[in-house]
């Protein structure tokens, strides 16, 4: 028995982040915006709508195209870094309730933008174990509830949205997850942290004052490793699988920067018309971003059944990962 993703949802808020409208916020422009990153906007979630709404709205697009009655889900993780409460309850939970779910298994994971990734290979062992049938995923973000709105360095990079994935089993190897990498290095965890509000330097007027419940990032150290990471991931996996990048049919990124994405692709030769590209509609939205880069092109009838996807990202930890594909939705 295989595990397989059936199929895919995801969901935006409806208002509209652009680069011109940073310009008023921020000392920068639209042109270098747009140069440095390729973002042109971002959605931004209204003051009512939270992570686990987002995640909720993705994950019953998510059921209701995999056919499944949402009573036969027997797991719910949620990635994301912007949870509804800092420590409890999961969001996983409350998607749960909000879904009409109960008495099933729910729990968060922190592994920042490459939470979907890594649930992926959480769900791939739980099916083949046998431990469970029918998994929802979910990567959803309200990452403008800890974006600095004053920090022109990482305001304009990030915006909220949701995507959600359910997971089952088949006897079939072409629609199955065939392999999934992940890994960490916690010794750059400085170069992308949220560094109050934890147990380390928890909430206090000071913690505040100093904005430190924000994200800070030292964008141009990430950068260099996320090129650098990005790509040996790939050749790591292709070669471990005993593939070559032509036998990929969509090369779906982190959506971070498209500068990283277009360094990495070119390093490994795969042709644009294979990538996957959602950055500049959506800028990045962290552990949603994969999963909603994958619905958009299931939704733009670029995804097929039995389809080869390649899937690399990278974020805080600093972690990352890659996983090949074999799409088993229609
Ligand atoms: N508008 C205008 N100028 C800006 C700016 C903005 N929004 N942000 C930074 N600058 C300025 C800097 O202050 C600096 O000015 P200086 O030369 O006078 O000191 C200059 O632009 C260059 O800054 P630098 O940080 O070297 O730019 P960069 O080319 O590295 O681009 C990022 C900055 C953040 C776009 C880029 O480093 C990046 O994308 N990094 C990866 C971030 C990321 O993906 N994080 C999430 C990983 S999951």
């Amino acid at each position: 028995m295989y595990a397989s993703l059936k199929s895919i949802g995801a969901y935006v808020p409806s208002r509209i982040l652009s680069n011109a409208d940073l310009e008023k916020m921020v000392d920068t422009s639209d042109e270098w915006i747009e140069k440095r990153t390729g973002i042109k906007e971002r959605r931004i979630a209204s003051a009512e709508e939270s992570t686990s709404d987002l995640g909720t709205k993705a994950a019953e697009i998510a059921i209701a195209r995999s056919g499944i009655a949402k009573e036969e889900i027997d797991l719910i993780i949620c990635a994301t870094l912007s949870p509804d409460h800092l420590c409890m309850p999961s969001t996983a939970c409350i998607i749960a309730a909000k879904l009409g779910i109960t008495n099933v298994m729910a729990y968060d994971i922190s592994a920042a933008c490459s939470g979907f990734v890594y649930m992926l290979s959480m769900a791939k062992a739980y099916i083949e174990s046998g431990m469970k049938k029918k998994i929802l995923l979910v990567g959803a973000e309200k990452i403008s509830s800890v974006v600095d709105y004053t920090d022109r360095g990482t305001c304009i990079l990030f915006g909220d949205g949701a995507g959600a994935a359910i997971i089952g089993a088949t006897d079939n190897k072409n629609e199955a997850i065939v392999d999934v990498h992940a890994s960490a290095d916690g010794n750059y965890a400085d170069y992308l942290i949220t560094p109050g509000c934890g147990s380390k330097y928890p909430c206090s007027q000071e913690t505040l004052d100093e904005r430190l419940n924000f994200i800070k990032m030292k964008g141009n150290d990430v950068y260099k490793v996320a090129v650098k990471t990005l790509t040996n991931d790939v050749v790591d996996i292709l070669q471990s699988n005993g593939l070559e990048a032509s036998q990929v049919d969509h090369f779906i990124p982190h959506q971070a920067n498209f500068r990283i994405i277009d360094a990495v692709r070119e390093k490994l030769n795969f042709p644009i018309e294979k990538t996957v590209l959602t950055v500049e509609k959506y800028g990045n939205t962290s552990a949603a971003s994969i999963p909603m880069a994958i619905n958009d092109a299931y939704e733009t009838g670029r995804i097929h059944k039995g389809d080869l996807m390649l899937l690399d990202t990278f974020g805080g930890g600093f972690t990352w990962a890659s996983a090949l594909v074999r799409f088993g939705g229609n």
